[in-house]
């Protein structure tokens, strides 16, 4: 992935005559929005990064005319707070998205999933739900959106926990395949998206594949909202073209004295501040490759904080927000906190930290779903990195 320097855009919230959008490509074949999507190189701004075009391709590939669109809002990662945003201040742009998905793949009905926390967005949705059902009306697309509130689990923010609660079951992942675009809600064909990305579907009709993928790098097109906090004089909302390095990063938005940037929330990866120029924003390998993906939280640390107060913060969460459902993350989840408060108050010896590695890469391995896999991530990195601060 090649460098790039932070660069604003200024894209997302800006006006756009939504109907207009709307009309246009709802005159289009199907296969050419999703011609345009694929061409994008759009990926999904939940953080998993899959594929918009290719998502809707294969949905719009099934048989059979009850399928859905799911508009994910639940918006539970630590450190994000743009999706909040964005149905805030622009609500019709988030369900003009849906109607795109519902119109390629012959859905007629959709789901906006609310964070529980979110209520308060309540009456301003209801309210745009009735000029976006006028509309539906006005271009005979048969397609309706309802709200469905969470109950407030992280864990079903993941799409087949999410799709498990709005059946009434308990918000627990489903094994994969099958995928949601196979086998979703109600056992029928469904489309989940990332409120942002369902927005950037609607960008992309607007300004055209071609001029999307001029912003950002090769793997990683376009721009994202990042949810930026913690020791920084910008808190808040930046739109950023992706493929930037941390070191761009962190002289735009740090306070000076940047010790380690948590990129992609408790489930992303720590990087220390020898590795900033090394590491862009992106969607490829991970910490490997040099490239880390995130939903758009990036939090970030200076000197005065201490990597065992931040990871102890962590392990609490996914204590907290396993399901329980499988034992490598119900178990391994108690076992690496009790284990570093262990070695933090000198009950175990450091080298018990290489143990709690090992059973982090197991829980890699072997977690059902991307809760527990993920739980690594920011273990390793921040045990790996800052050591001695883990010790008694
Ligand atoms: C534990 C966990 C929590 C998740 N929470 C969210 C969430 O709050 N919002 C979201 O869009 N995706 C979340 N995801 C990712 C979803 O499973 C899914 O990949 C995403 O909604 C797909 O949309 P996209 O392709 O537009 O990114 C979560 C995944 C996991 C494993
Ligand atoms: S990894 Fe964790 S959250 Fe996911 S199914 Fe297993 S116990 Fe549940």
């Amino acid at each position: 992935m090649a460098k790039k320097k932070v660069k604003r855009v200024d894209l997302i919230f800006k006006g756009c005559d939504c109907n207009k959008v709307l009309t246009d490509a709802l005159k289009m074949p199907k296969e050419e929005i999703i011609q345009m999507l694929l061409d994008s190189e759009l990926k999904g701004r939940g953080g998993a990064g899959f594929p918009t075009g290719l998502k809707w391709k294969m949905a719009a590939a099934e048989k059979g005319n009850r399928k859905y669109i799911i508009c994910n809002a639940d918006e539970g990662e630590p450190g994000t707070f743009k999706d909040r945003e964005i149905l805030d201040q622009i609500p019709l742009k988030v369900l003009g998205g849906m109607a795109l998905a519902a119109y390629v793949t012959g859905a007629r009905e959709g789901f906006i999933y609310l964070r529980h926390e979110y209520r308060f967005l309540i009456p301003k949705l209801e309210k745009t739900l009735e000029t976006f059902h006028q509309w539906m009306e006005d271009f005979e697309l048969d397609f309706t959106v309802k709200l469905f509130i969470g109950g407030g689990a992280y864990i079903c923010g993941e799409e087949t926990a999410l799709i498990e609660s709005m059946e009434g079951k308990r918000g627990e992942p489903r094994n994969k395949p099958p995928y949601p675009t196979h086998d979703g809600y109600l056992g029928k064909p469904t489309v989940v998206n990332n409120v942002e990305t369902l927005v950037y579907s609607m960008m992309v009709m607007h300004i055209g594949s071609g001029e999307f993928k001029t912003m950002g790098v090769k793997g990683s097109s376009g721009s994202k909202l990042f949810s930026i906090s913690g020791d920084t004089p910008k808190a808040g909302i930046h739109e950023l073209e992706l493929g930037m390095s941390l070191d761009d990063f962190v002289k735009e938005f740090g306070d000076g004295n940047t010790k380690s940037v948590q990129v992609g929330g408790a489930s992303g990866f720590c990087v220390p501040r020898n590795r900033f120029k090394e590491v862009h924003v992106g969607y490829e390998d991970g910490l490997k490759g040099y490239s880390i993906p995130t939903g758009g939280s990036m939090m970030l640390f200076n000197s005065s904080r201490s990597m065992y107060n931040v990871l102890h913060n962590y392990l609490v969460f996914f204590e907290e927000e396993s399901c329980g459902q499988c034992t490598p993350c119900r178990v391994g989840c108690q076992q690496l906190l009790k284990g570093v408060e262990a070695v933090k108050y000198g009950e175990k010896s450091h080298k018990y930290l290489d143990d709690l590695l090992h059973l982090a890469a197991t829980m890699k391995l072997t977690a059902k779903c991307g809760l527990g896999q993920s739980v690594a991530n920011s273990f390793s990195s921040i045990v790996e990195n800052f050591r001695e601060e883990m010790i008694y």
